[in-house]
């Protein structure tokens, strides 16, 4: 199979590099660190995959549409949108910058790069396009509002595109994790529910993806709760989040 990754550097993109690397697989990463995308790359290739890596920032729209015309010179097996940043605050006001920057990296690059793969991917009539989302884009908690709106914009996307190209025969897949421990969690300083390693949680993203389920949330528990939560009456809701964010120390 021919599968890109963005973000492949580190935390899941990383792992799920490592997890395709086989004969059978030739995999183009991408991101913007050339010392840890390299360090992935050579991981990938002692493990019998053929390797291209791609040193680039996804928020330079320019650059993400000339790589999507250099991708699409060959069939695209499945391509993995990955590369996020979050950014957490405290009880202030969000500021406008970081709305800038994660609405870019984790939402507006996708289509950048997609826009001039995707007509690649419909005259070949197969193909699967899979984004990593999260459970965050489900609930907003004021110490995350351009996190979980950048994701949920992400899923609306991912949903419309679905509609969109199933008739042509390619799969979009949304994946929501809960937390995973990447560099992103390691600056958490709060504790997070239901966190696991990174290697379970790309065990649940790679048997999703091989699965083609086309909206998958995990851990299922917390996805539960927070479904449970939606139903609640407003009034309830605003006293569990203030809780929560009375522990988290907001
Ligand atoms: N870990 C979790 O608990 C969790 C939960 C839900 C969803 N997610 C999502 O999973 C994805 C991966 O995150 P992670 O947890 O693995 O974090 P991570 O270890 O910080 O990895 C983020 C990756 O994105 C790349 N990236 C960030 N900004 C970029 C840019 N402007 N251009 C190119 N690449 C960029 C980084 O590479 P460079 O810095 O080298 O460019 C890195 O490879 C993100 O979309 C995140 O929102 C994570």
């Amino acid at each position: 199979m021919r599968i890109v990754i963005t973000g492949a550097s580190s935390g899941l993109g990383e792992a799920l590099a490592l997890h395709y690397a086989t004969k059978e697989n030739q995999l183009i990463l991408i991101a913007r660190r050339e010392d840890r995308l390299n360090d992935v790359a050579s991981r990938c290739r002692n493990k019998g995959a053929e390797v291209e890596t791609i040193i680039a920032d996804v928020n330079d729209f320019e650059r993400m549409r000339e790589i999507a015309e250099h991708l699409g010179e060959q069939p695209i097996d499945r391509i993995i949108l990955n590369a996020g940043v979050s950014v957490g605050h405290g009880g202030g006001i969000t500021p406008f910058e970081d709305f800038e920057r994660l609405f870019k990296t984790n939402f507006l690059s996708v289509h950048a790069l997609l826009e001039p793969i995707i007509p690649k991917l419909m005259e070949q009539k197969s193909g699967e396009i899979v984004f990593i989302s999260s459970l965050a884009s489900l609930f907003t908690m004021p110490t995350s509002i351009a996190y979980s709106s950048s994701k949920r914009a992400l899923n609306a996307y991912a949903e419309g595109l679905h509609h969109q190209l199933c008739p042509h025969g390619i799969t979009v897949m949304t994946i929501m994790p809960g937390f995973i421990e990447s560099e992103m969690t390691q600056k958490n300083q709060f504790e997070m529910p239901f966190f696991m390693s990174t290697e379970e949680g790309i065990k649940r993203i790679t048997e999703a993806i091989e699965r083609k389920k086309i909206r998958y949330a995990f851990p299922f528990r917390f996805y539960l709760m927070i479904r449970i939560v939606l139903l609640f009456p407003q009034s309830l809701r605003d006293k569990i989040v203030h809780f929560t964010n009375f522990k988290k120390g907001a």
